[in-house]
């Protein structure tokens, strides 16, 4: 054989082995992230999932998405995680995590499904457009037809209740609502801010040692790929101040020490906005005026987010606008988006390339080599993604980079070839980490094999 259908025919079988993983997970109308560490629903991870199930079985990929939107609360927001608990192989599971939520005492909580009380990245309107594309015209438009209204009243009420001054960027309350939880920008900002006195006590007197054993993630995989222990508590008591006001955003806002107009959750809904317009074209109809003009402002908004002195783009508080200048994969998320211009992206794109920053040996790190953060085993502090690099690569095709999309698309092969379709990755060395079999690397590797 020769070397070219060599490469082609273990490409052939790495599609075969990462659809083997999304069968694996399959739990026939939902896909799960991983069945012992992650076994319920997650909103962006199914949308990912479905991203990649379109490529070779469109109903299915579908499927995924409808059963998402079964889980819409009444006010139009997309829940991050669905319990199933109905579900008899997740009841014990469901039950401890519906316990943990009570989002049912929340009157805008759906009847018929359990979920959680927050949100995710908005990577739904790009997962319908996708499956659209692969669809013939008089199935698009039914297909479009049949998702539009949940998909309009989902991103109205990200603007409504996320956007409470009318200024183009949504807000997020909890790291897990941005997907890259203890991604630096945000525990400075839970260091800083929202520690409560207890877990100061932890922190300082290294208690934390002692009570690791409650954490189930501990014994699934390797303890220093996860959140440190401190890092877990402050995630569950931001959780517990949500739950103890229903997951009423009013009343959380009004006393909110800790709201953030996240990087990654803004460019991501910036693209959204592109799909659901390019959607409602197709519907020949209008979206709402007040919809358009925030659409138009969150553009114009996160050229705000720019350092130009760091040729950087950060997160910003929600109550003092002070930009967080502390550097995270988020800060390449524009790229994606397709709202910068090209010069702009043209800086990321040198970060990209730069050996102190972000081009390891197998990049896209999730914070850059040169950061007093950077841990090359350490979840969203250092290791790679295949999703965040799903995400650049798209955008650096959407700017003409294809050079740099080719190599990072090349190297996220390669590493998922060298140790399997794990969750995330050590950047020097492409080792697999955190849990194995993971879907969204699965569904994004054959979305990265045929869609190039
Ligand atoms: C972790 C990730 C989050 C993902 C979830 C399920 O919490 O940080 O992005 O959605 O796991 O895979």
């Amino acid at each position: 054989m020769n070397r070219k259908n060599e490469s082609k025919a273990n490409f052939v079988k790495l599609q075969k082995d990462a659809q083997n993983v999304l069968s694996q997970n399959d739990k026939s109308r939902y896909t799960v992230p991983n069945l012992n560490l992650y076994p319920h629903q997650w909103l962006w991870d199914s949308c990912f999932i479905a991203i990649g199930l379109a490529n070779y079985d469109i109903e299915r990929a579908q499927i995924e998405i409808l059963s998402l939107l079964e889980a819409q609360w009444h006010n139009g927001m997309m829940p991050n995680i669905i319990l199933h608990t109905k579900s008899q192989h997740l009841k014990d599971h469901a039950d401890r995590h519906s316990r943990i939520w009570r989002s049912f005492k929340n009157p805008n909580a759906p009847d018929q499904v359990e979920t959680s009380g927050i949100t995710q990245p908005p990577m739904l309107a790009e997962a319908i457009y996708k499956i659209g594309e692969k669809l013939p015209k008089l199935k698009r438009r039914e297909w479009y037809k049949l998702t539009y209204p949940a998909l309009l009243n989902y991103h109205q009420w990200l603007y409504k209740e996320r956007d409470p001054h009318n200024e183009g960027l949504t807000l997020q309350i909890h790291p897990w609502e941005v997907g890259l939880d203890n991604t630096p920008p945000w525990m400075n900002e839970l260091n800083d801010h929202l520690l409560p006195w207890w877990i100061r006590f932890v922190a300082t007197t290294r208690l934390d040692n002692l009570i690791g054993w409650f954490r189930s993630d501990n014994n699934l995989t390797i303890k220093n790929e996860r959140l440190t222990n401190v890092e877990a508590l402050a995630f569950y008591s931001v959780q517990r101040r949500l739950r103890r006001k229903n997951y009423d955003f009013q009343k959380i806002i009004d006393h909110s020490l800790f709201a953030i107009e996240d990087i990654t959750f803004n460019s991501i809904l910036i693209r959204a906005n592109y799909c659901l317009r390019q959607i409602a074209n197709e519907l020949e109809v209008r979206l709402p005026s007040d919809l358009i003009v925030s659409m138009r402002k969150s553009v114009d908004e996160l050229d705000k987010l720019w350092d130009e002195y760091a040729e950087e783009y950060y997160s910003r508080d929600f109550i003092s606008h002070r930009l967080l200048k502390t550097t995270s994969i988020g800060g390449l998320i524009p790229l994606y988006s397709g709202g910068i211009k090209k010069d702009r992206a043209l800086r990321l794109v040198n970060s990209l390339k730069s050996e102190r920053r972000f081009k390891s040996p197998y990049p896209v790190p999730s914070v850059p080599l040169d950061s007093n953060w950077f841990q090359d085993q350490r979840y969203w502090q250092g290791p790679t993604w295949i999703n965040t690099n799903w995400l650049i690569i798209e955008g650096l095709k959407r700017y003409g980079f294809n050079d740099l999309a080719e190599d990072i698309r090349n190297s996220s092969i390669e590493m998922v070839q060298k140790s399997g379709f794990y969750e995330y990755f050590n950047p020097h060395t492409g080792e697999g980490l955190g849990s194995n079999s993971f879907a969204w690397s699965a569904a994004l590797i054959i979305d990265l094999l045929v869609n190039f």
